[in-house]
């Protein structure tokens, strides 16, 4: 008896929510369809969608591919896009992506074999380069590296940021909408400039630094290589302030290659040392 009580409040208690699931389906107006309307001066608003594209310079076998994928946020995954290989991208040091499948790439030798790459260093060639990747255009937009390693761009698009590391320079290029670069300036510095960060609120540039590159190559625990963190502001301006934030022996930090810093936090990445957090 009070089993059968039991199963007929249920019975009631599921034709309720039945109903109320229908009554809500026409209050949300579920099904009805939509007629489009078009106004002629429409565009979508850049960034809002906000896909996240993640690209990765890979080297299996000594060989040189960037890897793309797609942040899945639903699924909090990435999914591989695309294997991008081209004879133009012969030795990738890193890229800086302006599109779902598109990006500037140093090349920081012109040969990919190994001994070729080292007689190419030591003969000082120059002959590092920037490529300007897409799906249905490759093109070398700017030469004569000596080796050409980080690359960035600043916060308007506007310019591409070219780090020389045995050089010691960083050089600005304009974008052009081809995609062509041309150069505007070259920034002198005292140091192996490895690769760039730009702090995406001020535009400056954060650049991870070996003073003392000989150190990196022939290693010697007793005698590690040091770090360097500079911070370059107004780089278009006719004296731009280049700032040393941060500057070990190796006693902490051995072989600071990147620097990277993000609403007053500053993290210092390394060739094959540890990693350091700051606040500013
Ligand atoms: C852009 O570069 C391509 C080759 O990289 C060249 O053919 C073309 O003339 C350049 N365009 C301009 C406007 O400089
Ligand atoms: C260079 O630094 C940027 C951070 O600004 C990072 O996204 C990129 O992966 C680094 N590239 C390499 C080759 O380490
Ligand atoms: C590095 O600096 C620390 C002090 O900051 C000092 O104690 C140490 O001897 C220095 N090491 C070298 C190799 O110069």
């Amino acid at each position: 008896m009070g089993r059968l009580v039991a199963v007929g409040l249920l019975g009631i208690a599921l034709a309720l929510l039945g109903e109320r699931l229908l009554a809500l389906r026409n209050r949300l107006k579920a099904s009805r369809e939509v007629e489009s309307v078009d106004l002629p001066h429409c565009h979508l608003i850049k960034g809002i969608d906000d896909t996240v594209y993640l690209f990765v310079v890979n080297h299996p076998e000594f060989k040189n591919t960037v890897e793309i994928f797609k942040f899945e946020e639903a699924e909090n995954s990435l999914l591989h896009l695309k294997t991008v290989k081209h004879e133009l991208l012969p030795s990738v040091n890193d890229i800086t992506a302006v599109g779902p499948a598109h990006f500037y790439a140093t090349n920081d030798h012109y040969f990919s074999d190994p001994f070729l790459k080292y007689l190419e260093t030591y003969l000082n060639l120059h002959w590092a380069n920037v490529v300007y990747y897409s799906p249905n255009e490759v093109k070398v937009v700017a030469e004569g590296f000596d080796s050409a390693n980080g690359i960035n761009i600043s916060p308007d698009d506007k310019y591409i940021y070219v780090a020389d590391i045995l050089a010691h320079e960083i050089h600005v290029l304009e974008k052009h909408t081809n995609m062509n670069l041309t150069q505007l300036k070259v920034l002198e510095l005292d140091t192996l400039v490895d690769n760039l960060s730009i702090d995406p609120s001020s535009g400056d540039i954060w650049v991870g630094c070996h003073p003392n590159g000989q150190k990196l190559f022939v290693y010697d625990p007793n005698n590690p290589p040091s770090s360097e963190v500079l911070r370059i502001q107004n780089i278009l301006s006719e004296k731009p302030t280049v700032t040393t934030v941060y500057a070990n022996n190796g006693s902490v930090l051995q072989g600071s290659s990147v620097a990277s810093v993000y609403d007053g936090k500053l993290l210092i990445g390394t060739l094959y040392h540890r990693a350091l957090y700051c606040e500013l």
